[in-house]
């Protein structure tokens, strides 16, 4: 398979990773699937079924150790020598992530907390308001990371708090979309928390790669902000959604009856 830039295939992550040149991308974010036992509802993710796309291809928890340690032994292999990678994950496979981070020989930078509206009540436990994003790199010398992108360090808000400050602290305060009434795979990460990485963590003209592309988030935005994006979707018709909206530009598709 000849592998080319700004495309998403569809085909398995390992097959897209293991026919690329090695070295060849400055940044990796990915939100790889759960391994939660799939029910019915974790298939719309409890959104109103008629617009969410069939489908989502889960791991089985059993193998999740196995598969996340491939997947991520390939990233190794792709990112360059001053890349970076950041993972999106619930706590319930997180210890399976940080081990295969750790066997592949990944630095853990950051551990990232994703603060949003999840939507769920519970009164038997704590309510889930939250994602982890751990950062990390091959070498943390040489890792690509911009402080002032966004606000020089002078900047300060009306209460003269340091805007640099707030905006690179640790826990990011981000809301979920909704796409009411659109076309959607059922976990989609939020524009501006893409944009957030991009921008701290890469220049105009890098290659960004998703190998769990979903509805193609994170290649949307990479081309937004003049980067080139590759990445690589399982499932057919998530490839062909996430490729349309690419490729036409159309953030929304309204669902047509
Ligand atoms: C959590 S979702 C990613 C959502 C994405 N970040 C977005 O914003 O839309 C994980 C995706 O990985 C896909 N997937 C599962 N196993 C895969 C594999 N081995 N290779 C490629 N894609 C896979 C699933 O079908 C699902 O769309």
């Amino acid at each position: 398979m000849e592998i080319k830039s700004n495309n998403i295939y569809n085909t398995d992550c390992i097959d897209l990773m293991s026919n690329m040149h090695e070295e060849s991308v400055d940044l990796i974010i990915t939100d790889p699937p759960y391994g939660i036992n799939f029910s019915h509802d974790h298939e719309t993710y409890n959104r109103a079924p008629e617009n969410v796309l069939k489908g989502y291809q889960e791991v089985s928890p059993d193998n999740y150790l196995d598969f996340t340690e491939k997947w991520i032994g390939e990233v190794y292999k792709v990112l360059k020598d001053d890349g970076t990678m950041y993972i999106v994950s619930g706590f319930t496979n997180l210890r399976h992530i940080l081990n295969a981070l750790d066997t592949v020989g990944f630095h853990l930078i950051n551990s990232l907390v994703w603060k949003y509206n999840f939507g769920v009540y519970t009164t038997k436990k704590w309510v889930n308001s939250h994602y982890h994003i751990l950062m990390v790199a091959k070498n943390p010398k040489k890792m690509k990371y911009h402080p002032f992108c966004r606000h020089p360090k002078k900047h300060r808000d009306e209460g003269g708090k340091s805007l640099n400050y707030a905006d690179r602290e640790s826990v990011w305060d981000i809301k979920r979309e909704y796409w009411k009434n659109c076309l959607k795979t059922p976990t989609r990460l939020p524009y501006d928390l893409i944009k957030k990485m991009i921008e701290y963590s890469s220049d105009k003209g890098d290659l960004i790669c998703d190998p769990f592309v979903g509805s193609g988030q994170t290649a949307y935005v990479a081309k937004d902000l003049e980067r080139n994006y590759i990445g690589s979707e399982i499932v057919d018709e998530y490839c062909q959604f996430a490729n349309s909206r690419i490729e036409t530009g159309q953030y929304l598709i309204p669902r047509i009856d």
